[in-house]
């Protein structure tokens, strides 16, 4: 953003509106309420909203067909301008609205003036954001589709691979790494269909509110709708102008997705450190230190984790934002797009990124599996095989606790301690507890829908990679 105010014209006196005032603002208070130098990146949605329009009013004969074509021409050069680097931004014209304007005026005389016949800027603004959002949901949809995907790729080459599954990151029990990796398609398969909900929600159209109150020309708004691949109106006028629950609830969503990102980053991050040594991620996505020669930290997990601090401050700025705001616009609302922005920014940079990051991470089979030996993680396996021979749970555990306690003790694992010495903590104990003692015992008996057995998380990867080619993304532009 900073970058975009260096092109934006200085300060001029005329402004679009200064016919009812006496004295013209001053220059610090032409730069507070100015948009311009963010909201110009909504300059497409907004040439493709007055098109649109020009096309329904000179349908509705509310313009000529002159009037229509010098629209056309002019927001066609105008467009070109703007992608071309040559379009001047003036400031004293307060956004890309006004910017485009006075500059279509310029270029093709009364006509332009015509195109903002019963349209305010309220409902041009409210369409903007819609488009925009709308394009960025799919994008971003599209995004997580793909980090499914590199998911999928790395869950597929570990389901035989033993990792301790942790609580209170503390060894619990002994699972497949796929099954892990697994756990993180689900949550993005959430947030992929929390998107595509919202997008519903998003793809309604403002225009022909006007102001707040609706117009007393005979639009069509379903046209414009229509035109621009809305799937229906606003219905309200009062609260087409005013409403941005469309965007609060993408940030919302935007923040589960980061929560998500961040929960993985963590684990990325504890993984690497040498404690564990269960991954190593790519060297293109850490950093060594300046003063330690030893050290490869995972920059890119840590951000991850950081911005997720961002993305949930910009949901509370939003929500506060309209917190209480009296209908219909308030300029208040202007303040909704650099949270917007930024968020989508943020998001689809970290998808991007993340993708390519799990398809470089290089596991350490030997360190998961020694780490989940030395946990005990099969103690609750024995537990379940003295219930199963008749011993009340509550009772097992306690006998299993001994055990453990036995094991440590001896500096030694559950499965290396020795029949007899097995039996000392229960006498039902008997040869066939070997078999349930080990890594891969424990994990191959739970074998059924959602559990860590090697075929049922083949099974999962299976059935996710149908329901990603079957959802496939929606391409309006
Ligand atoms: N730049 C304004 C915004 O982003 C456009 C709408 C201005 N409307 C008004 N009545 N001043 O909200």
């Amino acid at each position: 953003m900073a970058a975009s105010k260096k092109s934006v014209a200085p300060v001029e006196s005329t402004t679009t509106w200064s016919g009812r005032f006496d004295e013209p603002v001053s220059e610090l208070v032409q730069r507070y309420t100015a948009s311009v130098d963010f909201d110009r990146r909504l300059a497409d949605y907004d040439i493709r909203g007055s098109l649109a329009h020009a096309r329904m009013l000179a349908a509705r004969g509310i313009i000529g067909p002159d009037d229509l074509a010098a629209i056309e021409l002019g927001l066609g050069r105008i467009q070109e301008e703007i992608h071309n680097g040559d379009f001047v931004w003036r400031l004293e014209l307060e956004d890309v609205h006004l910017n485009i304007e006075r500059r279509l005026t310029t270029l093709i005389g009364d006509a332009g003036k015509r195109l903002h016949t019963a349209r305010s800027r309220n409902d041009q603004v409210a369409t903007d954001v819609r488009l925009y959002l709308r394009a960025s949901i799919d994008n971003i949809i599209g995004l997580i589709h793909a980090m499914q995907h590199a998911l999928l790729d790395l869950a597929e080459k570990h389901v035989d691979t033993v990792m301790p599954g942790f609580t209170h990151l503390q060894v619990a029990q002994p699972v497949v790494f796929g099954h892990h990796l697994m756990a993180y398609f689900e949550m993005l398969k959430r947030d992929a269909e929390r998107l595509s909900d919202c997008r519903k929600r998003v793809n309604k159209l403002p225009l022909g509110a006007a102001a707040l109150a609706g117009t007393s020309y005979p639009i069509d708004r379903a046209m414009v709708a229509r035109e621009l691949d809305f799937d229906s109106v606003c219905e309200n006028s009062l609260d087409a102008v005013s409403d941005r629950d469309f965007a609060i609830e993408f940030c919302a969503a935007a923040a589960l997705v980061m929560t998500h990102l961040s929960r993985l980053s963590e684990e990325l991050i504890l993984w690497m450190s040498p404690s564990f040594g269960f991954i190593d991620l790519a060297d293109r996505f850490c950093t060594g230190s300046s003063i330690m020669p030893q050290k490869k930290n995972p920059d890119v997990p840590e951000l991850v984790r950081g911005k997720t601090g961002r993305i949930n401050g910009h949901l509370v700025a939003l929500l506060t934002l309209m917190k209480a705001q009296p209908l219909a616009y308030n300029k208040d609302n202007q303040e909704d797009k650099e949270p917007l922005f930024d968020t989508v920014d943020t998001l689809t940079d970290t998808l991007r990124i993340y993708a390519d990051m799990l398809a470089g991470i290089r596991v350490n089979e030997r360190a998961m599996r020694n780490t989940a030996m030395r946990g005990y993680a099969t103690a609750t396996d024995l537990a379940d095989y003295l219930t199963k021979k008749g011993l009340p749970f509550r009772e097992a555990h306690e006998a299993v606790a001994q055990a453990v306690r036995f094991a440590e003790k001896n500096r030694r694992d559950l499965s290396a301690l020795t029949l007899p010495e097995l039996q000392q903590f229960s006498p039902l104990i008997a040869d066939d507890i070997f078999a349930m003692l080990t890594l891969d015992g424990s994990i191959n008996s739970r074998n059924h829908v959602g559990g860590t057995a090697p075929p049922q998380v083949s099974a999962a990867i299976g059935r996710a990679r149908e329901w990603l080619s079957s959802s496939s993304t929606p391409t309006v532009p």
